[in-house]
């Protein structure tokens, strides 16, 4: 397998609005940013992926743009982002920055010239049509609730917005568009950074003709899905920016694509293709969805997590790359949605750290996972920001007759805002993010869950994902070898094998509160292991073949 400096690495998110204030407005900025890098140093991580700090009316969070070449003002000035990048590469880190170029926002200048006419020059950056009988072009459905479509009376058309509706979906139709993007594309990477996590970027290409999507529910709308994700000129336009920009820096590419199945996903990272390097899919974080969709909660079947995660470590394995990740900014907590972040946070945390940075592929670590932070359940919709959580909440609730208190349940569990809350850095007021009032309420956990108490406690989440992230730089094993699922239809042993240049790893994790014995099946050949890592006090002494695991135990064999 080829070697590359992006699959050795481990990445860590950024989040810049709840990172670190340094001027007391209450909103984290880039210099913020800048005081805490050697505690990003000493985690040992490689790569910073920093969410989007461009100029924007934050309709949703930066991740609509109004001018791809200007820092937003709440977070500093270009030479503040200059320097971080200075400070970065001084650390011997890497940035890859946040490419947003599924939409703009509608107060980008490409579009406020857009809507002026319909012979304007920049008409064809975005996706304008006529109503349908008095109605919507078609029946497709916004990420964020509603018509996918805005009416916008100047030029009596509407324009598509696959997001809210400040976020007008650029037209990748248009060659000159295209240019422009790869052109700001060139002058990020001509200051230096080292690449870029591109936005749904599998949703660039739709099917021309925009037909209404099938709808057996009879909704008012529809998910139109099939006709934007993984669209027919997908794999062209990548390879064009890849030819055009891509190919001439060595640079770390990863592709936001929700929907993304194996079949694509191995187009999209193939390298003899020339498209990405990875692509973060969502397999594995739609398993507690129900029908309904994301607000539907279903409880995880430890056996479905296994099926997803196995089927793209095989998968890609020899064709592409696997992206590894639990948490985002668009996540809740991993330690509350698949650990126990009430008497077991802290193991079973660890728990889910080791399960994941064992596996083939790049781990990408959201800031605060590393001090295990916990979802929050605000009493009051008004505490939430996130546009997707209000829009939800007004269609299900005001507007439809869904119960308030079930809602809110499913916003406790599932909302954003569950990984946007403050990092908690220590005890003091607002947990040390801020000397203001935060924009979003911080957790009332930080008094006991910290970043200062972490890094004081040698038995913390903090210094153990420093041990898990030390292996992968010092075993070969943990990034190139293959990966073989044992126990398949254990409930809550999830065991795995890796197997590279005659070394073996064993990897076995209990997801459970429960002790659990666990037995290698005889058929699995490993002499002379030895323990790596384990999340519990193991004795080097103790039998690695038959063993009873404690509640959400992890451990790790080596044998060469
Ligand atoms: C995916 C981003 O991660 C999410 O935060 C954002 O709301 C949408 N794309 C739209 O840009």
């Amino acid at each position: 397998m080829k070697q590359a400096w992006w699959k050795e690495s481990v990445v860590y998110q950024i989040y810049p609005r709840s990172f670190n204030d340094s001027n007391g407005d209450g909103i984290g900025d880039i210099l913020g940013i800048i005081e805490k890098l050697d505690y990003l140093k000493d985690l040992g991580i490689n790569v910073i992926w920093l969410s989007p700090v461009y100029e924007s009316p934050n309709d949703d969070n930066g991740y609509d743009i109004a001018d791809y070449q200007s820092i937003m003002d709440e977070f500093g000035t270009m030479e503040d982002w200059e320097h971080l990048l200075k400070e970065i590469h001084n650390r011997g880190m890497k940035l890859i920055m946040d490419l947003v170029v599924n939409h703009s926002s509608d107060e980008h200048h490409w579009f406020q010239e857009s809507k002026k006419s319909k012979d304007n020059p920049y008409r064809d950056y975005y996706i304008w049509r006529p109503g349908k009988d008095g109605k919507e072009p078609n029946n497709w459905e916004s990420t964020f609730s509603g018509s996918a479509w805005e009416y916008d009376e100047t030029t009596d058309e509407y324009y598509l917005h696959l997001f809210s509706r400040k976020q007008p979906d650029l037209n990748w139709e248009n060659p000159q568009l295209r240019q422009d993007i790869y052109n700001m594309m060139k002058w990020w990477l001509d200051k230096g950074i080292d690449g870029f996590r591109m936005d749904v970027i599998n949703f660039i290409s739709k099917v021309p003709e925009l037909p209404d999507a099938p709808n057996p529910d009879g909704r008012k709308y529809s998910n139109g899905g099939q006709y934007y994700m993984d669209g027919p000129r997908i794999h062209e336009f990548l390879q064009e920016m890849n030819k055009e920009v891509l190919s001439k820096y060595d640079v770390m590419t990863v592709g936001e694509m929700p929907g993304v199945n194996m079949e694509e996903a191995k187009k999209y990272t193939d390298f003899t293709r020339n498209e990405l390097q990875m692509v973060f899919q969502f397999e594995h974080m739609d398993l507690d969805a129900g029908p309904g969709g994301k607000w539907d909660l279903k409880p995880l079947k430890l056996t479905d997590l296994k099926d997803s995660i196995s089927k793209w470590q095989t998968g890609l394995h020899g064709v592409g790359w696997n992206s590894l990740y639990l948490n985002n900014h668009d996540q809740p907590r991993m330690v509350s949605r698949l650990g126990n972040d009430k008497e077991y946070r802290v193991i079973s945390a660890k728990m889910l750290g080791t399960f994941l940075h064992m596996l083939q592929g790049t781990p990408y670590i959201y800031q605060g996972e590393e001090i295990g932070m916990t979802n929050v359940q605000f009493d009051s919709i008004d505490d939430y920001k996130d546009i997707e959580i209000h829009n939800m909440y007004k269609e299900k609730v005001i507007e439809g007759n869904e119960n308030h208190d079930k809602i809110m349940k499913a916003i406790h569990v599932k909302g954003r805002d569950n990984a946007r809350t403050p990092i908690q850095w220590d005890a003091s007021k607002n947990a040390g993010f801020t000397d203001g009032e935060p924009w979003i309420k911080v957790n009332p956990n930080y008094s006991s869950i910290n970043a200062k108490q972490a890094v004081e406690d040698p038995d913390s989440i903090y210094h153990y994902y420093r041990q898990l992230i030390q292996l992968r730089k010092t075993h070969p094993i943990i990034v190139y070898g293959d990966y073989k699922l044992i126990l398949p239809n254990h409930e809550e042993i999830y065991a795995y094998l890796r197997e590279y240049k005659g070394e073996k790893l064993l990897v076995v994790t209990n997801f459970s509160k429960k002790e659990i014995t666990f037995e290698l099946p005889s058929s699995v050949e490993l002499d002379n292991a030895k323990l790596l890592i384990a999340n519990y006090d193991v004795s080097e002494n103790e039998p690695y073949r038959k063993f009873v695991l404690q509640p959400y135990e992890a451990r790790v064999y080596k044998a060469e």
